[in-house]
């Protein structure tokens, strides 16, 4: 992890500069919460103890990692685990307690107050969960409101607002209000005003569990859309796992205040870093997160050059179907070396390795986490600490099964889930 975070303003990072590099970054709410961190003892008592101990909730407790130029990294956990403190303490807009950060190379707790304004309206744009639009304004005027504030003149910004509303989907309702609006189309538009301003990183604090199932998979493909075409750098918050795995590059699971691991979602799913985290992805279907380059194993005589061919990139569950189909292994094929061979006993022993975690690999659904929203103040607001609570969100199966021609082209196989929550929508934009 980098400390080096002190670079002038206008100087253009090499390119190898992580967007976000957070360093050691605790945020504690409660009396006297500046003493935590810095005492090893108070520092590593549990939530509970910690609270009885000193009234303080540490939400984010020595949190380090960086977000790379286009990626979408995704931050998971339970209700209460600091999901929302983290993201919020990124652009400041929750004081973080120690610790640093660093966009672009440039220490985001050093900054004043215009820098910081500038960081919020231009650098890195907000995507809530209630979507924060203006009630009395039309969509157009809703997602130029960034611009707005930017001081960018009334034609130009309606301009760019309306190519802003055209590709999220939105062309023909420019003039409705928000309350004219679905859900997942008012999501549209808070998506569009946070685009508008063509940040650097897109921040999103569980922006779709308003949304019911369908619609959400809509939105999911369309972040997977921005960050394809576009290569949009996207911090994500989700208590989905689904979610995290079908739209995050790399995943951050967070527990109680702590990053219990940090790695794509193949290394979670297959090599969880700990008990809480085998259990929270023990539902999960392997083959259909696994790739075929970690199951794998060497080609034998002949092997190589005969059979079908599959790339390394491809789920399991695509090889399955292309050796069922085929009847014969399949050859792993890197550009034009092949570099093993699958065939039915590696590929259902990735199947089978899930079982012998405990339950089927496809298994039922848990209840769901509720979200809670808290005031951005640092006073002593109810705190609802997860405790030592085993994960309740489930993954269900994929409805998608990619068919054989995907797997040659080793294309990831698509997964979707959702939950139904009826949207409140607020009267005014937050953080902007
Ligand atoms: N202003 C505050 N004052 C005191 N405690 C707070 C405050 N804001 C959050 N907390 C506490 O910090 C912890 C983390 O809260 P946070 O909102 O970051 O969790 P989360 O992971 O986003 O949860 P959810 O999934 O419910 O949105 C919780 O224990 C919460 O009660
Ligand atoms: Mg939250």
């Amino acid at each position: 992890m980098t400390s080096t975070t002190q670079v002038a303003a206008s100087a253009t990072p090499p390119a190898s500069t992580p967007v976000f590099s957070v360093d050691g970054l605790w945020k504690v709410f409660g009396p006297k919460a500046g003493q935590i961190p810095g005492d090893p003892e108070l520092a590593a008592l549990a939530p509970a103890e910690l609270r009885a101990r000193t009234g303080c909730t540490a939400a984010v407790r020595d949190v380090s990692f960086d977000v790379r130029k286009g990626e979408v990294f995704v931050v998971m956990g339970l209700s209460g685990s600091g999901k929302s403190t983290l993201v919020r303490c990124l652009t400041r807009l929750i004081e973080p307690t120690s610790g640093t950060i660093a966009i672009d190379g440039e220490d985001v707790r050093a900054m004043d107050k215009g820098r910081l304004r500038e960081l919020r309206r231009h650098r890195a744009a907000m995507v809530f969960q209630h979507f924060g639009l203006l009630p009395h304004r039309s969509v157009l005027d809703n997602v130029a409101y960034g611009l707005e504030i930017q001081g960018v003149g009334r034609s130009e910004r309606r301009a760019r607002a309306a190519e802003v509303v055209a590709k999220v989907g939105l062309d023909g309702m420019e003039q409705r209000r928000p309350a004219q609006l679905s859900g997942g189309q008012r999501q549209r538009v808070g998506l569009a005003r946070a685009l508008a301003v063509d940040p650097e990183v897109l921040l999103f604090d569980e922006p779709f569990s308003a949304l019911d199932p369908l619609i959400r998979r809509d939105m999911q493909d369309e972040v997977v859309r921005l960050h394809q075409e576009e290569g949009r750098t996207m911090v994500f918050i989700t208590h989905d796992l689904s979610e995290a795995l079908k739209l995050g590059d790399r995943i951050a699971l967070m527990r109680d205040g702590r990053v219990v691991q940090l790695g794509t979602p193949e290394e979670i799913v297959g090599s969880p870093a700990d008990d809480y985290v085998r259990e929270f992805v023990r539902d999960v279907p392997r083959e259909q997160v696994l790739t075929v380059g970690s199951a794998m194993r060497p080609a034998a005589d002949g092997e190589a050059s005969a059979g079908p061919v599959v790339s390394p990139a491809a789920t399991v569950s695509e090889a399955i179907d292309l050796v069922a189909a085929e009847g014969a292994p399949a050859r792993v094929v890197d550009g034009d070396r092949c570099v093993g061979v699958v065939d039915a006993d590696t590929l259902l022993g990735v199947v089978a390795k899930g079982d012998a975690g405990g339950g089927p690999s496809a298994g039922g659904r848990g209840p769901v986490a509720q979200s809670t929203a808290h005031p951005d103040t640092d006073g002593d607001g109810p705190s609802h600490d997860s405790g030592t609570d085993l994960p309740t969100t489930v993954p269900g199966p994929a409805s998608d099964s990619p068919a054989t021609g995907a797997a040659q082209a080793g294309t990831a196989a698509p997964r979707e889930r959702g939950e139904a929550q009826p949207p409140a929508p607020r009267t005014s934009p937050e953080g902007v």
